[in-house]
């Protein structure tokens, strides 16, 4: 008897445990916060709310921030997407991701025997696609803004002017790519210099280019002197964007990608970014197992994610691309009679192959080079922003008279079809090049609702690792009851069909479970990428407070009052 009332307690108390939401470990506030790559940038975002402004004023200083604090991903020079839930529940989400310029055409990186020619949809001018940063945020003042620009602006200009000082993460960085940057763009430029930690960048250029879009706006970036000079220099080193191109160039609203997973309702990017199908479909692939009860990283799991995303990712090589250009089957990619078929061959007892499912052979090389930020207001509303130039520093061309990195966004559409792009993506024709057309994305800012309430503002730079490190911190919190903090800091792994191999962070998976991987037909990799995403999340506590969730792999910090 008293065995039993044990028992009883024991299952009472485990039943009560998982209902109960983690206890936070990351930064709690009681109102507003924002979690971006730089202490600095966010530190901005907190600022322009503590005056009054919302999420979408706190977007523009944020972003137009980073910029400064963290030029590695910044969007002026390159773009990126926004998802937003209001505090009324309304939501929407806005593309401005980078357009091919109209010179551009579908075999503009191969030679005359049609093979890829190397670098040059990755390195300087050539590999530029027109910028839509400043059209973005432009477009959401406009929509949603609550201060004037120069009030927005005002911090942003007095930090690039006061000037910065340089991380130990940026050092190393700015040390990695310093050769590239004087190859592309001369010995002269602000980041041609050597910088230790502790030195100080001003940006003086920048700050005057920012003082031109805070009294013009969109069309102080897009068209006159700013727009003259940019496309003088992009032509000057032999690039493809001209006035015309810019002077066209317009940030566009879209329907996001909304699905259920259990009893949360996900809010994510709608091509031309794959993020949000592409996270739909591994989702919904995983919703009918009890999959708390595998364990967090444990093998089922492991088995699991992976598959999914092997399915997945095959389907958003093949069929995704700039909806505005080609007719994507979402209806049919995301019903679940296709993904219950899709996983129909899967078994826990042994990998599927990846030369079975689809196409392709190819070499993986991941990077970091986008960056997120994640924002909830005292309002309620939510934004979830990821901005990127591609590569780290872009195209490593940095105009130095206007003060920014152009981005080398081309390399993201699919060069030639069976080729793989940086992030080691193969792309077919829905991907291909085309005037004026956006590459395809793996860019995941997402919002996710519980019981009808915002829940969590998430997202992560990372190319191609992107969506999977967003579907685990969702996991990580919603299956396995981790704070906003943990989820974001536990160790990751990622599979994107090809390679066929399961990348694994280095630290915090046991041997024994790589083991009883291996013997099951994985291909295991640790080597590939010491750092899968730095996740910059928001979780609401029950109680309204809200958990940050700052990765610890990068100088990430989140701040709020
Ligand atoms: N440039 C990385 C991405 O958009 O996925």
């Amino acid at each position: 008897m008293r065995r039993k009332l044990t028992l009883l307690l024991f299952i009472l108390v485990f039943v009560n445990c998982r209902k109960q939401p983690a206890a936070p470990t990351g930064l709690v506030v009681d109102k507003a916060m924002v979690v971006s790559a730089r202490e600095e940038a966010s530190k901005i975002g907190v600022e322009i709310m503590k005056k009054g402004g919302n999420a979408f004023d706190a977007m523009i200083a944020t972003e137009m921030a980073l910029n400064i604090a963290y030029p590695f991903a910044g969007s002026i020079g390159g773009g990126g997407f926004m998802v937003y839930r209001k505090s009324n529940g309304d939501v929407g989400s806005i593309d401005y991701r980078e357009k091919a310029p109209l010179a551009a055409h579908k075999d503009m990186y191969l030679d005359s025997l049609g093979n890829v020619i190397p670098d040059k949809s990755t390195v300087g001018a050539t590999a530029v696609g027109v910028p839509g940063g400043i059209a973005g945020l432009m477009e959401v003042h406009k929509k949603f803004g609550s201060l004037t620009l120069e009030e927005i602006l005002e911090p942003v200009i007095q930090l690039a002017e006061k000037g910065l000082v340089v991380t130990e993460n940026q050092a190393r960085r700015l040390d990695y790519a310093r050769e590239k940057i004087v190859e592309v763009s001369g010995d002269s430029t602000l980041f041609s210099l050597k910088y230790v930690a502790g030195d100080t960048i001003k940006h003086l250029a920048l700050a005057k280019t920012m003082k031109t879009i805070a009294k013009e706006g969109h069309d102080g970036f897009y068209k006159g002197e700013i727009a003259q000079k940019l496309a003088t220099f992009i032509q000057e080193h032999g690039g493809y964007v001209t006035e015309e191109d810019l002077a066209k160039y317009q940030a566009k609203w879209r329907q996001p990608i909304i699905f259920n997973y259990k009893d949360l309702k996900v809010i994510s990017m709608s091509p031309p970014s794959s993020g949000g199908v592409t996270m739909n479909q591994i989702l919904e692939m995983m919703e009918p197992y009890d999959v708390s009860k595998f364990g967090h990283n444990s093998a089922k799991t492991i088995q699991l994610f992976t598959e999914a995303s092997r399915r997945a990712y095959a389907d958003r090589n093949y069929f995704l691309g700039d909806p505005d250009f080609v007719d994507i089957p979402l209806d049919v990619l995301l019903s679940q009679a296709y993904l219950e078929e899709r996983m129909a061959n899967f078994s826990f007892e042994k990998a599927t192959k990846s030369s079975e499912l689809e196409r392709g052979n190819i070499e993986v090389i991941e990077s970091m080079e986008t960056t997120h930020y994640s924002i909830i207001d005292q309002e309620g509303n939510a934004i979830s922003v990821t901005e990127t130039l591609n590569g780290a520093y872009g195209s490593k061309l940095f105009c130095g008279e206007l003060g920014f990195f152009l981005n080398n966004e081309m390399d993201d559409f699919s060069a030639k079809p069976g080729v793989p792009n940086m992030f080691g993506l193969i792309g077919a024709d829905a991907n291909s090049i085309a005037a004026e057309k956006r590459m395809l994305s793996s860019m995941t800012p997402t919002i996710v609702e519980k019981e009808g309430k915002l829940w969590m503002v998430v997202g992560t730079p990372g190319g191609s690792t992107i969506i999977t490190a967003v579907a685990q911190t969702i996991l990580n919190t919603y299956e396995f009851n981790l704070s906003m903090q943990e989820a974001v800091n536990a160790p990751r792994f990622h599979h994107q069909w090809l390679p066929d191999m399961v990348i694994f962070e280095p630290e915090g998976f046991s041997p024994e479970l790589k083991e009883e991987l291996k013997e099951k037909g994985y291909i295991i990799n640790e080597e590939r990428t010491p750092i899968i995403g730095k996740v910059d999340a928001i979780r609401v506590l029950s109680d309204g407070k809200l958990e940050g969730g700052a990765d610890k792999r990068g100088d990430d910090t989140a701040v709020g009052f």
